[in-house]
């Protein structure tokens, strides 16, 4: 297993392109499942999880090969299996959203059920439900569920859970109803981009669907689909990740192919906190050049803030002046990144799915554990801000959501190595 050593009192300086979205490109790929003939998926990044995303899609039956231009051709020869098996779903939880695709092009599919993960419980009723008011029979069997259906037919669907809207589960619904005979409603639906990004793929294979991005998406069965050539929206997670990085080291970035649009909750925030963003065509310069004030933050489905960015976030605020309050309502058990960051001096206190933190002036580098994708970032981000180094350990989460991300910060002027754990171990 490899870990990060990251040279902390780095400040980043220089130009960074953001690559497609994983989170658009993973429910895009399972979509190609729908399609009669090939579809060519551009701005694909080239991620663990995206790979776990083709080997699952070939098991699967499809023909997924990286052209040479870099983009991602996706075409399935043979409809017989189904089964998204246990090894492969258990590495990756997105893999559910080949769900709704293989019951709408197949009529069945056996996926295992995800299963817990380090941000929390990973429940798929929502998807349930709305696949069953298509009319899709569900039944678990050795931890898989089995799922099948004579025919999908149009029914008004509401998609709200607890914690709000499920992006994944308004991905499957939504793929599902392009091929059911009607009309479907879908009430309370995801309006994450990725979500949109999906939707536009599939009218541009012929489906007929609207609304999306908004609480109420309308999609008007079609016979079939047909693949078709499409380019995934820029990664806006990644985009956040290194605006972060911009502000937590002091220092300037200008950032490419970033929408703006999609990070408003965000950008809302570093403003506030003292941090610059200024537009510029197809992305922004984040800098930061003075102290930052603290903040209170709660995580929302989308336009609200990203869950995805709370751990960058406060590892950012923890070298505020005065007390942030961070609330994470999506998925309240994501914070393994607090112990990992009070190693590193961070004065942070959690009372359930809420965490204070208490500025301080310096983080101190540590040894410290990656755990999820996304907290595992926000060690790295605390380290360039850290006094000394600091050893990030299992950095494979990284690697699942971040192309290469030590040689992209370090071309910014970090200080990164990638070592191979045993070695710090001798
Ligand atoms: C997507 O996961 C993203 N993953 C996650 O990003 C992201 O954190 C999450 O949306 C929220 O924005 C991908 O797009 C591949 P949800 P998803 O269903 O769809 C509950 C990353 O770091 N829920 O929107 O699985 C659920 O427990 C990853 O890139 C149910 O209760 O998330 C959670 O509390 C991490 N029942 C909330 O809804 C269900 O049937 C939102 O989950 C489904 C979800």
């Amino acid at each position: 297993m490899d870990s990060f050593i990251v040279e902390g009192s780095t400040r980043l300086r220089g130009k960074i392109r953001i690559n497609g979205s994983k989170n658009a490109a993973l429910p895009i790929m399972a979509g190609a499942l729908l399609a009669n003939g090939p579809s060519v998926i551009e701005d694909v990044p080239n991620l663990s999880d995206i790979q776990h995303q083709m080997n699952l899609l070939t098991e699967l039956g499809a023909v997924v090969q990286r052209q040479s231009d870099g983009s991602m051709k996706i075409e399935v020869k043979d409809e017989s299996n189904s089964h998204a098996r246990y090894d492969l779903v258990r590495k990756m939880r997105a893999s559910i959203c080949v769900l709704g695709p293989l019951l709408a092009k197949r009529g069945e599919a056996r996926v295992s059920l995800p299963g817990g993960c380090a941000i929390g419980d990973r429940p798929i009723d929502i998807h349930q439900r709305g696949l069953e008011k298509l009319g899709a029979k569900f039944r678990l069997e050795g931890g898989d569920i089995i799922v099948t259906a004579q025919r999908l037919r149009g029914a008004d669907i509401f998609l709200g859970g607890n914690f709000g809207s499920t992006v994944l589960g308004t991905a499957n619904v939504m793929s599902a109803a392009t091929l059911a005979e009607g009309t479907t409603t879908i009430e309370s639906a995801a309006c994450e981009p990725e979500v949109v990004d999906l939707a536009e793929y599939l009218n541009a294979m012929g489906a007929r669907i609207s609304g999306h991005g908004t609480p109420r998406i309308t999609v008007e069965g079609v016979a079939d689909l047909k693949g078709c050539r499409h380019r995934v929206i820029c990664d806006r997670i990644e985009a956040g990740t290194f605006m972060v990085a911009a502000a937590i080291s002091n220092g300037e970035i200008e950032l490419e192919n970033v929408r703006l649009r999609d990070l408003m909750a965000t950008v809302d925030k570093l403003r506030a906190i003292g941090v610059i963003v200024d537009a510029s065509n197809g992305g922004c310069t984040v800098a930061r050049s003075q102290r930052l004030h603290a903040t209170t933050i709660t995580t929302q489905p989308h336009p609200g803030f990203p869950t995805d960015l709370q751990a960058q976030f406060m590892a950012l605020l923890a070298i505020a002046d005065g007390n942030s309050i961070i609330t994470e309502k999506i998925f309240p058990d994501r914070f393994l990144h607090v112990a990992e960051l009070a190693r590193m001096g961070a004065k942070v206190h959690r009372e359930g799915a809420t965490v204070i933190i208490e500025g301080t002036d310096q983080l101190v580098g540590a040894p410290v554990m990656a755990s999820d994708l996304r907290a595992s970032a926000a060690l790295v981000l605390a380290g360039l801000a850290a006094e000394g180094s600091t050893t990030v350990n299992r950095v494979y989460h990284i690697d699942r959501g971040y192309e290469r991300i030590e040689e992209r910060l370090n071309k910014l002027g970090a200080r990164i190595q990638r070592v191979d754990q045993r070695e710090l171990e001798n």
